[in-house]
């Protein structure tokens, strides 16, 4: 499976803190943005990632994120000249997509829950098909929301409804069959002008082959849009951090343990970080590795 990265878009709602760079490389406590959504096409298996964003940032990406070589995964970029729609990522990606099933997260969605990672496997090894996470909300207003039956299965899924039929919030996290490029190609634009994610969705729920996974209670789904959620999602990670000692989304430990490297080169990445508390975590894998090992 593919994975794809949508980090475009202007991030005006941030300015002036993301005048000087994307939106979705400042910083969520101790890494930028963009580590979260990494990690968590990581976790579903991806290893190869395709990084959308528009001209003005797309070389502050790679210099982020490099070709992905040290973590045993690939990076590839491209360019979105205009916010023409979260859909829209399929037809720019459609050579990278070949006849693969691909995954879609937003740059700006950051995931976190037990039991987070075997919901990716599953999804990450589906050929046919899609699957979106289902999140309960206070405000569903703002998002694609899912309409469930009695049977809690989703019969429509509305884009920012005015008077929501459900509280699930359908997710910037979307896996797709090879289907999703054609698919992409019928859209027409929406009233706002864009190629939509939830036309999209409805698609394959008009196909009967839409999968909406429900993310329960005491699942993680942070935003990140305005100043006082950037702030709860560092002050959340913090915090969380802290009281576990276990980073969120530390893409040298996430490579390690999903063996895409091994422990000599899990060091050698430590090193970048040698007088800091991230370097020192991650020398801490290492020694705990070689304990085991010795
Ligand atoms: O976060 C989940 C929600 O994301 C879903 O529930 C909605 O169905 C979906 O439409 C989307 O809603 P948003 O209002 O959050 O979409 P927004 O236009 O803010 O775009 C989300 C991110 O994608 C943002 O970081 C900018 C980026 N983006 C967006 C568009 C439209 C691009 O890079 N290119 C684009 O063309």
């Amino acid at each position: 499976m593919k994975g794809i990265i949508l980090a475009g878009g202007a991030g005006t709602r941030l300015y002036p803190a993301s005048l000087p760079i994307s939106k979705i490389l400042l910083p969520v406590y101790d890494k930028p943005m963009v580590y979260y959504p990494v990690t968590t096409l990581m976790l579903a298996g991806i290893k190869d990632i395709l990084i959308i964003s528009n001209p003005n940032d797309l070389g502050n990406f790679q210099k982020v994120l490099g070709d992905g070589s040290n973590l045993g995964i690939k990076f590839s970029y491209a360019v979105q000249t205009e916010t023409r729609g979260i859909a829209d990522s399929f037809l720019i990606a459609e050579d990278f997509i070949g006849d693969s099933p691909v995954a879609l997260i937003l740059g700006d969605n950051i995931f976190h829950g037990f039991g987070f990672s075997s919901m990716l496997k599953t999804a990450g090894q589906k050929t046919h098909g899609a699957t979106v996470f289902g999140y309960q909300v206070n405000d569903p207003q703002r998002f694609g929301v899912v309409e469930f039956d009695e049977n809690n299965k989703a019969v429509s899924i509305e884009e920012k409804p005015v008077v929501p039929k459900s509280n699930y919030a359908v997710t910037g996290l979307y896996f797709y069959d090879n289907n999703v490029v054609n698919y992409a190609k019928s859209l027409k634009p929406s009233l706002r002008g864009e190629l939509e994610i939830t036309d999209l969705n409805n698609i394959y729920l008009m196909h009967k082959t839409l999968d909406v996974e429900i993310l329960g209670r005491g699942f993680a789904w942070l935003d990140t849009g305005t100043f006082e959620s950037l702030l709860q999602a560092s002050n959340f990670v913090q915090s969380m951090e802290i009281n576990t000692g276990m980073k969120i989304a530390c893409i040298e430990e996430v490579a390690y343990r999903m063996g895409y490297i091994d422990a000599i080169q899990l060091k050698a990445l430590s090193l970048k970080y040698k007088n800091n508390g991230y370097g020192e975590y991650i020398k801490k894998i290492v020694e705990q590795t070689e304990t085991i090992y010795v």
